[in-house]
């Protein structure tokens, strides 16, 4: 039946995403004090157009409107990340009641349009109080390079799945450990802009502690329905060539990009090849007796974010350009790699992003991650593509976008039928927002923002998106129009 629509699995959650600081705004309000982001997007010269989070979508005023925007569009699933500062202002002691009762309203306006909440509990706007002020952090400050961060996450943790826990079921620690460790602390373009290659490692390893510390409190604190997961990004990472001096520059990408998250999360171990090709870098000395047991937690899913692959080789002459997708910096993201590993240009159009569109990418993930977690069930917690949008008659009309999600939803369900136990998908993003380093140069979102009447309207994509999610069938090709 060459013709017949690939159908998704029943229950199979249709969803879009969002994260915190890029939609909020309201960043001086109810007692919210400001994240690494607020002092980041500050700073001049370090977010495109000196934009910052600090009207946003000004979601957390037209939140009604916004699940108002996901019901209409008939979406069953969203995904949100609570911000820190907001519920628990200096990242340390009690939280902030008006911060909880945004959050449980919002949950409650999602269950009363059917609608199934994902919370994530940090997507990057760590509390500015912890990367400064840590003892001990000094002038080169505190933040995830400081292990005292990972036990106040675990309070944090504690504190949401309190206030949340009797309304929520899917529960994820981190997003993308990898961006807050290695673009924060690394080649600096996120917050909070420290380019120290050791810190950045550090910070991965505190990174995976809080996620067993906080995986453990949420644990502790929710009732035994919930599922409990982490949103990763791992790199499609595939060769230039097959020759060997290619296929060890792959391997020590795939340790810095992936397994040294996956390692510590799902067997419990840093691999012997990761901690040698950086040894010039640490020693790991603080890595301490236990961490590794505690940042193995059981997994009741894995999220994984998905973009575009990456293609590298042994070090092409110096000076080459790195297309590793994460630019604007001199120095590199990827400690003890940056002179031994070049980064390629993948093939296939580029989005608004000039990341290239590959599918292909999406599924080999899906199939390595069942293989990886046998019987831990999948998510796909972000995918999606920015394109330069743009309103012509009181209509967005992007059809890049339907092809991008055409694509990687005929990917999803590839891995699918091929034995991956994908439950859902969450589209990046419900709206245009704050794209972090680029601010709102690059439009995301299935719904278009006009920043300056903060009017939404659904672009095609997000019609398109809808039927799929109705039916829950996708056509086997792209409708025009
Ligand atoms: C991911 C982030 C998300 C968004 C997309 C485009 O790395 O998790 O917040 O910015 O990229």
């Amino acid at each position: 039946m060459p013709d017949a629509n690939l159908r998704f699995p029943p229950g199979f959650l249709w969803g879009a995403a969002t994260a915190a600081y890029q939609i909020e705004g309201a960043a001086r309000e109810d007692g919210r004090t400001p994240s690494i982001w607020d002092t980041f997007s500050h700073t001049p010269g370090k977010v495109l157009g000196g934009d910052t989070g600090d009207v946003a979508c000004d979601h957390y005023h037209r939140w009604r409107e916004d699940v108002r925007l996901l019901a209409d569009l008939g979406l069953k699933a969203y995904r949100f990340s609570v911000s820190w500062p907001r519920v628990q202002p200096t990242g340390r002691g009690p939280a902030v009641r008006r911060g909880l009762d945004f959050y449980r309203a919002l949950v409650d306006e999602l269950l009363a349009h059917g609608i199934t909440p994902m919370v994530t509990l940090y997507h990057w706007d760590l509390p500015q109080e912890l990367e400064s002020a840590l003892p001990g952090g000094g002038p080169a400050g505190g933040g995830w390079p400081e292990r005292d961060t990972a036990e106040r996450f675990a309070e944090y943790a504690g504190i949401v799945a309190g206030a949340l826990g009797d309304r929520v079921e899917l529960w994820t620690t981190l997003n993308e450990p990898w961006c807050s460790a290695f673009l924060g602390y690394g080649s600096g373009v996120h917050a909070p802009g420290r380019t120290d290659p050791a810190a950045a490692l550090r910070a991965a390893h505190h990174l995976n502690l809080a996620h067993g510390l906080g995986a453990r409190a949420l644990r502790a604190a929710l009732p035994a329905r919930a599922r409990i997961g982490v949103s990763l990004n791992p790199s499609a990472v595939r060769p230039l060539t097959s020759s060997p001096a290619d296929l060890d520059a792959r391997r020590r990408i795939d340790a810095l990009a992936n397994r040294v998250f996956t390692g510590p999360m799902l067997r419990g171990a840093y691999d012997d090849d990761l901690l040698a090709d950086t040894a010039r870098v640490t020693d790991w000395a603080f890595v301490r007796d236990g961490d590794l047991d505690v940042t193995r937690q059981p997994l009741d899913f894995l999220g994984i974010n998905y973009y575009s692959p990456a293609v590298v080789s042994a070090a092409s002459p110096s000076g080459a350009p790195r297309h590793d997708g994460h630019g604007g910096s001199d120095h590199s993201p990827w400690p003890g790699a940056d002179s031994l590993v070049s980064f390629h240009r993948a093939p296939g159009e580029l989005t608004a992003m000039d990341w290239p569109v590959d599918p292909t990418g999406l599924k080999d993930l899906l199939l390595e991650y069942t293989a990886q977690a046998p019987g831990v069930p999948l998510y796909v917690t972000e995918n999606g593509a920015a394109y330069d949008d743009k309103p012509e008659g009181g209509a967005v009309h992007d059809p890049d976008r339907v092809r991008y999600l055409h694509g990687h939803l005929s990917a999803v369900h590839a891995a699918i039928r091929e034995g991956a136990d994908v439950r859902g998908y969450f589209l990046w993003s419900l709206m245009d927002n704050f794209e972090w380093a680029y601010g709102y140069s690059k439009r995301f979102g299935a719904v278009y923002v006009d920043y300056e009447t903060q009017r939404r309207t659904p672009k095609s994509s997000a019609r398109w998106y809808a039927k799929v999610a109705a039916s829950g069938e996708l056509p086997q090709a792209v409708a025009e129009g």
